[in-house]
């Protein structure tokens, strides 16, 4: 496993640096091969990006992490334990994923903040649904509004807080700015980089915006075709010969 991590990234590192590990993975539906021999690691604490073309396989790859989707072949490690000895009820606390629609269910912010935990049949006091919003800089008079007459970029903060409630290890992110004008990208972005320095969690992070990913990426992976073509630092990706990695990096801000 080391060895595998040593060449993906090209630095020293423990095994207990690693939160995600793939070995020789594939996902095959109706015979086609989505995903091809991916191999690599989500290094504990980082940020990682995934870029690479529309139809590579970056969404498929997130959703094995959180068995939205089961790899046909090879194994997922998360936090030292394959992926399948997870109930994926408990996975899914452990592991949140975050889309481009952050998703509202019908109701007020609270109900939406709280929904984690009522399905846990547990409930949230108002003066921590009050916290939760402070941490994503929401207003705490939002708590009653109806969830449908918050804007995009307020709706992806509560889907950040609400991500959180179950003090996630990890953060699946898909695309969570591309909906959004410059302001609300920027302060998602200010965001994300408090959490992960508060929280101490892994984030994994698809986005099409080169240089969002490498402004904000302590690694970043390259994929296309179904294939992850180079992990690397942002330095080294930057630097990368690899054509492949050179034309994704050459397309910059889509
Ligand atoms: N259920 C499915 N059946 C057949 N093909 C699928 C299915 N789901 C995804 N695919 C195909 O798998 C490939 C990878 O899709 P995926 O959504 O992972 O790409 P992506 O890199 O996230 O693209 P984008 O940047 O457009 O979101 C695509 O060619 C897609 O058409
Ligand atoms: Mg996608």
């Amino acid at each position: 496993m080391l060895i595998i991590y040593i060449e993906m990234i090209g630095d020293d590192c423990l095994e207990s640096d690693v939160a995600v590990q793939f070995k020789n993975v594939e996902y095959e539906i109706n015979n086609s091969k989505i995903l091809k021999e991916i191999n690599g690691a989500f290094i504990q604490g980082k940020l990682t990006s995934i870029i690479g073309p529309s139809g590579a396989g970056k969404s498929t790859l997130l959703t094995l992490i959180n068995l939205l989707k089961s790899a046909t072949k090879g194994e997922i490690v998360i936090s030292g334990k394959t992926i399948d000895s997870y109930d994926p009820m408990e996975l899914r606390r452990k592991v949140q994923l975050v889309s481009q629609e952050a998703t509202m269910i019908k109701g007020t912010v609270k109900d939406n903040l709280e929904l984690p935990l009522i399905l846990q049949n547990k409930n949230m006091t108002d003066e921590e649904a009050e916290q939760y919003l402070e941490n994503v800089d929401l207003s705490t008079s939002f708590l009653n509004k109806n969830s449908k007459e918050l804007s995009g970029g307020e709706k992806q903060k509560l889907s950040l807080a609400r991500a959180l409630v179950n003090k996630p290890s990890i953060i699946l992110l898909d695309e969570v700015t591309s909906a959004l004008d410059r302001n609300s990208k920027q302060a998602i972005e200010l965001l994300l980089q408090k959490i992960k320095r508060e929280h101490n969690v892994t984030m994994i992070w698809i986005t099409h915006d080169i240089n969002q990913a490498l402004r904000m990426s302590d690694y970043v992976w390259v994929m296309k075709n179904g294939e992850v073509v180079e992990t690397n630092t942002v330095e080294e990706i930057e630097n990368s010969k690899n054509t492949d990695v050179k034309s994704v990096i050459g397309e910059k801000s889509i």
